[in-house]
């Protein structure tokens, strides 16, 4: 998906742990009453990684039996065996930053969005899952699923630099893949049929955009930079680069030689 907008401060070979700092610091100093959470989760942390992890332990741990400390200790151990860890989550945030019009800091992405938590939470119990450590993975889907209303199974296989926007509602299934550059709105479903077992889920592309309440169904696939309209019904495989509608989804339009052009297939659909 092309980048609705770019911050010359934080290009590519720029990390974004000072810039995240400098926000938090001047936010800070902005409004006294964010001054000692901002030093807490931010500007006391020695890194990015060490922030988030933190932000993470505290959501997930509030009201429930496993301790804010142990999940902490659990996480950094098995973000120290993940490989590129770091990369990955900055990946993560720069896609949202470019993609989201109504983003404007770093800082908030880390802090407050809960489409970007989930999404790391999982990157956890995927992990955890692969690990065979099925139980604690369950357990990290269920607090995740209550805290940020977003319900993705541990096995599901996600790529780098995606964007689950606002994120409730999300439910993504357990023998689902999304490539990299793929962005979900709220309310998406990516499930079975219900008819059938095993490799049941659907398989998102690189670059696919799949719009707020739509239902994508079966092991079908949505190519590459195609886009699903809100509140589609998608129960047939979408080739890549063009735009779907409606329940059943038909094709509205398609990219040809860099340009949208529009145009109907009645009948049959996609
Ligand atoms: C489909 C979408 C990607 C736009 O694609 P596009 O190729 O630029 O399409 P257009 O806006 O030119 O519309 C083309 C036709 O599709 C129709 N259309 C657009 N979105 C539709 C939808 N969700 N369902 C049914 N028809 C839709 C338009 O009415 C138009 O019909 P017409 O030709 O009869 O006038 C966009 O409408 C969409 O659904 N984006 C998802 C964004 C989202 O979820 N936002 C929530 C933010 S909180």
């Amino acid at each position: 998906m092309r980048p609705i907008k770019q911050r010359a401060d934080a290009a590519p070979d720029k990390s974004l742990w000072p810039i995240i700092c400098r926000e938090a610091a001047e936010a800070a100093a902005r409004d006294p009453v964010m001054g000692l959470f901002l030093r807490y989760f931010i500007l006391d942390r020695k890194n990015l990684q060490e922030a988030l992890l933190m932000r993470l332990a505290e959501r997930l741990h509030y009201g429930a039996i496993i301790d804010k400390n142990v999940l902490l200790f659990s996480f950094a151990a098995v973000f120290a065996r993940l490989k590129q860890a770091e990369n990955l989550v900055e990946a993560d945030l720069r896609a949202v930053m470019e993609r989201d019009p109504a983003t404007t800091h770093f800082m908030n992405i880390l802090l407050y969005y809960k489409g970007f938590q989930a999404l790391q939470t999982h990157r956890i119990a995927h992990a955890l899952w692969q690990d065979g450590r099925k139980d604690f993975a369950c357990y990290l889907q269920s607090r995740s699923s209550a805290v940020f209303q977003t319900d993705i199974h541990p096995a599901a296989q996600i790529g780098k630099a995606v964007f689950l926007d606002h994120a409730t509602g999300v439910v993504i299934g357990e023998t689902t893949i999304i490539e990299d550059n793929v962005s979900l709105l709220h309310e998406v479903t990516l499930g079975g049929t219900g008819k059938s077992g095993g490799d049941r889920h659907p398989k998102i592309r690189r670059g696919a955009l799949i719009g707020a309440g739509a239902k994508i169904l079966g092991n079908i696939e949505i190519g590459a930079d195609s886009k699903v309209a809100a509140n589609s019904v998608v129960v047939k495989t979408v080739p890549p680069h063009v735009t779907v509608a409606g329940v059943p989804a038909r094709i509205l339009s398609k990219a040809e030689a860099g340009a949208m052009n529009l145009f109907f297939i009645g009948g049959d659909g996609i």
